[in-house]
């Protein structure tokens, strides 16, 4: 057959999403249906409100990605939809919406993992990107440097002994007064801050070449904004967050640049929600002209959760004969 169409699903955060994506590189509908505004009264997601929004939304989603893709379930050749990581009631309506449609139009289902969505977000408007590339996944929930070895296979260069990229965004921009969501908030107002005002730490962990952790640069943060207020010092946010922003870049860029060097790859990925961050990008792109090395990174809508990233993956697990039977469940702390 010439054309693959998936319906694609993703629920498994604060954003209820479908898309049909067409040999798994050709977007006919990209429908994202963002939570963000509800949880912001509550500085931060809320897994219950999360999963009775996607409840409400998802069919709406799908009808509207149908629509938009000028198609119906009878052009669907399969459904791919994601089933972990993530919040585990939010994952059970997309795989519960998923299975239904499976069941009913009997369609061939294929269960995605989170990560290799983001990943695979790479494919969309780079149609000329194929592995192996290296690839840098930062997300609210994830940081993994990744060599992408093949379609659907990874190995795990390097992650996060405590907190994710996105996550230490999230915190820090708490602890300024910016609430949530932390990320763009911190990267816009870094743009009226001095990134060199405030010398906070770059973790690196010993041992293990490729691992991060954020955790003690969150501290840092925490313990310099208590020094201040103790000491009497004006807070300036703008050069905390540019501060703590280029501190992060930091030692991203470093394991990155390591792992280029002993590697010897010549692509270069980023993937995530962090990864729509504009000055990380810049960084990447120097890193990677350095070397002389091709640098991909996906449109910012396309970094953040979505479905068409889902899309993509599934096209490539079907292709090698993957499908999910309806017992298929979901998966809180699915590895990838
Ligand atoms: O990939 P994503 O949408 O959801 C997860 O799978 O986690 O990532 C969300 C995370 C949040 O922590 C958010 O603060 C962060 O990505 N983020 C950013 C930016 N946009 C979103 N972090 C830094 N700069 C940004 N512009
Ligand atoms: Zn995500």
């Amino acid at each position: 057959k010439e054309e693959i169409r998936i319906l694609a699903i993703e629920s498994s955060c604060d954003e209820t999403a479908a898309a049909v994506v067409v040999n798994g590189r050709d977007v006919r509908s990209n429908i994202i249906s963002s939570q963000i505004a509800l949880h912001t009264l509550y500085g931060g997601v809320v897994p219950e409100i999360a999963s009775r929004k996607h409840i409400e939304k998802i069919n709406q989603v799908i009808t509207e990605a149908l629509k938009e893709a000028q198609m119906t379930l009878d052009d669907i050749d399969a459904i791919g939809v994601t089933y972990g990581p993530g919040l585990v009631g939010a994952l059970l309506v997309g795989v519960a919406e998923a299975k239904a449609i499976s069941y009913a139009k009997k369609i061939p289902l294929v269960g995605v993992h989170h990560i290799e969505g983001h990943i695979s977000a790479n494919y969309i408007e780079n149609k000329d990107l194929e592995p192996p590339f290296l690839c840098l996944v930062v997300s609210g929930g994830h940081t993994h440097l990744v060599k992408v070895l093949d379609y659907g296979k990874y190995e795990i260069l390097g992650r996060t002994m405590d907190d994710a990229a996105g996550e230490a965004f999230d915190k820090v921009a708490r602890a300024i007064g910016l609430g949530y969501p932390g990320g763009p908030k911190i990267e816009k107002v870094s743009h009226e801050g001095n990134p060199k005002a405030i010398s906070f730490p770059r973790a690196h962990v010993s041992g293990d070449a490729y691992n991060f952790s954020f955790s003690g640069m969150k501290s840092a943060v925490l313990n310099y904004l208590n020094g201040c207020q103790m000491k009497g010092i004006e807070i300036h946010q703008a050069d905390v967050a540019a501060s703590f922003q280029q501190a992060v870049i930091d030692v991203l860029v470093g394991n990155v640049e390591k792992a280029l060097e002993e590697t010897g790859m010549k692509k270069f990925a980023i993937a995530g929600g962090v990864a729509s961050n504009g000055t990380l990008r810049n960084a990447m792109e120097q890193a990677c002209a350095k070397r002389g090395v091709a640098f991909y990174r996906p449109s910012p809508i396309l970094c953040t959760d979505n479905a068409a990233m889902i899309g993509a993956a599934a096209y490539y697990e079907y292709i090698a004969g993957v499908r999910s039977g309806l017992d298929l469940n979901a998966v809180p702390n699915l590895k990838l």
